[in-house]
Order: C-alpha cells, then structure tokens, then sequence
C-alpha cells in the first residue's frame, strides 16, 4: 500500500469522487451481506451475545481483528476469535490504522475492524474507509446494537412511547471536540417529547444537568445513567435533572456509561403512556394504509 497518502487528502478524495457518483455498492449490497473488502463491524454494547450473527461469523473467520480497546469486551475476543491477531485501535492515528489494516488485507489476510456499540454512532469509521478505500482496499459496515439501544433494554423501557417520547436524540454535550454552541442536550430535552440518549459524556453529567437547569429545564425531569450496559458489572442509577449529579459523582463513574433523558427513561411520564394505535383495534378500522409501518 502506498505511504504516500495524507488521511485527509484521502478522505476529501474520496468525498469528491463520490460527489454526484454514488457508490454501485448501494444497489448491490444490503446491511448483513458479505461483500468483498474489510468489514467495520458494531461489536455491540458489551455482552458477547449481542453480537449479531452476521459479526460472529466474520470474527470467526478473521486473521486480524483491529478493536476498540476497552470499549470492546476482552470476553468478545477470546470467545469468538482466539485464534486471530488482536490489536487495540485505541492511541493509534489514522496514519498507522489504515496502513495496518490495508497491508494485511493486500496480504490476503482476513481483516476485521471492530468497534462498539453501532459503528454508525461516534464511531469514526467514515474516516477509515474513506482512507482504506482511496488506497483501492474496499470497506464495509455490518451493524452492531448501540448502547443506547442496549440501556433501554436495562431499564425494561422504549425510547420511543406513545403520548411521553415522540422522538429519539443521540447527542453528546460540549466538551474538548464539541464547542457550546454546538451543545443542543437543553434543546432536545426542552423539545418534552424526546428521549435524550447522550454519549460520550459521563465524565461531564453533575456540569451537564447544570447547564440543563440553568436553561430552565424542570428539575424532576427523569434521568437515567447506564454504566456498562449488558457488561457483568452494569450499573444503574435513576435520578432527576436535580439529583443525577451527585448520584453519578458519588458513585465515581467518568467513562462508558448511557445517559438517558426524558419520561420514557423512566418507562412512562407521570400521567403514565397512552396505549398505541396499533394495538387498539386499528388493524380493525381499516386504518391509513400511510400508517400501517407506524407502529411495531
Ligand atoms: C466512542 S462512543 C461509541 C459509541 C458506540 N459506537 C455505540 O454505538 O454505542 C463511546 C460512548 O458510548 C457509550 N457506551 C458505549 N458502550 C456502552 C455501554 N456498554 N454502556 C453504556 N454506554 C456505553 C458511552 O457513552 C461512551 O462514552
């Protein structure tokens, strides 16, 4: 593989060539199709189980597995490929990632790149394949179960509940890569309807729930903190607006855990949730053909 490359130049590259070009691959393949090339595979939030089978059978067959560090359950590596070459992304550089992973592709050995969670969501794979691909190495993406996804499933609730949560917010709040300005968690909590799931932030809750309170967000608004979520030491702490602060600060949590804002974290507002259409006789009615994938 060439060294020659800048990441950025490859990437911009590559953004270009597709400009108005868009990749045949669109048509060809579906999500969870083997294609050629290297796989960027969700790992998912923890547990081994929620792998999907797709990702299994990829690692399974892997020479090289290039992970998320300590975001990726070590049990995940040594239940589904202990044969294969591991190696931690983590303080590695695109300039070193894409090298590693493009040469031992060319050297016909099956590589993996595994990342938490979804790949989709903070996950910076675009800018990966981007570069692999500039260099004629193809890449592709098999979904994972984000935590987010893997936090409602803890808290025994839906993102989305009728009359409570219209909408869903994978955020994250201001901090050294994301400037106030393009902080909106007061925004989409202040929205009432949404459920604001927010990544990336443990380390910053007690500053973040105040900011929340300073733009005059309720106070009681339901907060839940998912430490680790499908990981053998999960931990959940349930509070307000008010209190979750303190409550993660005493309990000493600063990384991987899902912050969820909003009344379907608590699996209803305090008037509780309206039952859905769908299973209120709809089917019955004859109801708009519009909305018949409303509800699942
Ligand atoms: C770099 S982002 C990666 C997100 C990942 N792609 C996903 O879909 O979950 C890392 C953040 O995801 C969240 N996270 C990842 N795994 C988690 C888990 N098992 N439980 C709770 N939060 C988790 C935390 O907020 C953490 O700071």
């Amino acid at each position: 593989m060439s060294d020659e490359t800048d990441p950025q130049t490859a990437i911009d590259a590559e953004r270009d060539r597709l400009d108005g070009d868009r990749d045949d691959r669109i048509h060809e393949y579906g999500a969870g199709d083997d294609q050629p090339g290297i796989p960027f595979v969700g790992a998912g939030p923890g547990d081994p189980r929620l792998l999907t089978v797709a990702g299994k059978e990829l690692l399974d067959r892997a020479d090289l597995v290039v992970h998320a560090g300590s975001l990726v359950n070590s049990e995940l590596l040594e239940v589904y490929c202990a044969d294969a070459e591991t190696v931690n992304s983590i303080g590695k550089d695109l300039e070193e990632l894409v090298p590693l992973m493009g040469d031992a592709f060319e050297d016909g050995r099956s590589v993996v790149r595994l990342h938490s969670g979804d790949p989709a969501v903070y996950g910076a794979a675009l800018e990966q394949m981007d570069a692999l691909e500039h260099e004629g190495v193809p890449t592709y993406l098999v979904p994972g179960v984000t935590s987010a996804f893997a936090a409602s499933a803890t808290l025994r609730t839906q993102l989305t509940l009728n009359g409570v949560a219209n909408h869903v917010a994978f955020t994250r709040p201001q901090g050294t890569t994301l400037d106030p300005e393009d902080d909106h968690v007061a925004e989409f909590v202040g929205m009432g309807d949404v459920t604001t799931c927010i990544y990336l932030g443990t380390h910053a809750i007690p500053e973040t729930m105040d900011r929340l309170l300073d733009d005059g967000i309720d106070p009681e608004t339901p907060v839940a903190v998912v430490y680790h979520a499908s990981w053998p030491d999960e931990d959940v702490i349930e509070g307000t607006v008010a209190t979750i602060g303190e409550a993660v600060e005493a309990a000493g949590y600063r990384a991987s855990a899902m912050v969820l804002i909003g009344g379907a974290a608590r699996g209803a507002s305090e008037e509780g949730y309206e039952r859905s259409y769908l299973y209120d006789g709809w089917a019955n009615r004859g109801g708009d053909t519009a909305d018949a994938e409303g509800d699942d």
